[in-house]
C-alpha cells in the first residue's frame, strides 16, 4: 500500500489551482512529494531552480509535503522512490485525454507505477500557469490566481506594477 503520493509538474508558476490539489493529496497521503520536472519540452519562464524555491516557499505550511526536482522520465524518477502513486488533478473534461495518455504510458513503461486522479476545485477550474504568465506579463493582477511569493516573482521577471 502507498503511503506517499507524488505530484508531478511543471509548476512555471505553481497557481492556487496545483496547491488546492496538493492540499487534497496531502490530507489522504502520509507524505506527497511535489516533484518539479526539468524535462518537460517546455520553454520554461523560471528555471528549475525558482520553480522548486517557489513551491517550496508556497507549501512550507504543510509538514507532510516536500517539493524536489527532478530530470528525465518520470516513471522512472517515481520507481525510484519505492512504493508511491502518481497523483494528478482533473480540472475540465479537456484535461481527460492527455492525462489519460500520460497515465497510461507511464503504466506501459513502468507497470507499478499507478496514477490517481484529484477533481480540482471548480474555483480554479479556468487557472493555467501560462494563463497566468500571460496576464502578468501584460501588466494584469495575477494575486488572486498565485501565492503572494509567486506574484511578487511574476512581478520581478515582468517588471510590472510599478
Ligand atoms: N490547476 C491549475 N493548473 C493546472 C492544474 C491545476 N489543477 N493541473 C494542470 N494545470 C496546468 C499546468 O499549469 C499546465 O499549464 P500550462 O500548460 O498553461 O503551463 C497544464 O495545466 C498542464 O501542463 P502539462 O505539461 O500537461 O503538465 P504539467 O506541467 O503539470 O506536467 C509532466 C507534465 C511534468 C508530468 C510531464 O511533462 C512529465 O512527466 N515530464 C517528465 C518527462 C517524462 O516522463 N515524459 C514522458 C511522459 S509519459
Amino acid at each position: 500500500m502507498a503511503k506517499m503520493a507524488i505530484y508531478p509538474g511543471t509548476f512555471d508558476p505553481m497557481t492556487r489551482g496545483h496547491e488546492d490539489v496538493v492540499h487534497r493529496a496531502a490530507a489522504t497521503f502520509e507524505n506527497v512529494l511535489v516533484a518539479v520536472a526539468g524535462s518537460t519540452g517546455k520553454n520554461t519562464v523560471f528555471n528549475l531552480e525558482r520553480r522548486v524555491e517557489l513551491a517550496s516557499e508556497v507549501l512550507a505550511d504543510l509538514p507532510n509535503v516536500t517539493v524536489v526536482p527532478f530530470n528525465g522520465l518520470l516513471n522512472r524518477f517515481a520507481a525510484s522512490q519505492g512504493d508511491c502513486v502518481l497523483v494528478r488533478g482533473l480540472r475540465a473534461i479537456g484535461d481527460f485525454e492527455y492525462e489519460v495518455q500520460l497515465a497510461n504510458l507511464n503504466r506501459r513503461m513502468k507497470p507499478a507505477v499507478e496514477t490517481i486522479f484529484v477533481a480540482a476545485s471548480q474555483k480554479y477550474q479556468f487557472l493555467s500557469s501560462s494563463m497566468v504568465r500571460e496576464i502578468a506579463s501584460l501588466d494584469g493582477d495575477v494575486s488572486d490566481f498565485v501565492h503572494p511569493v509567486v506574484n511578487q516573482a511574476l512581478l520581478s521577471v515582468y517588471n510590472t506594477g510599478k
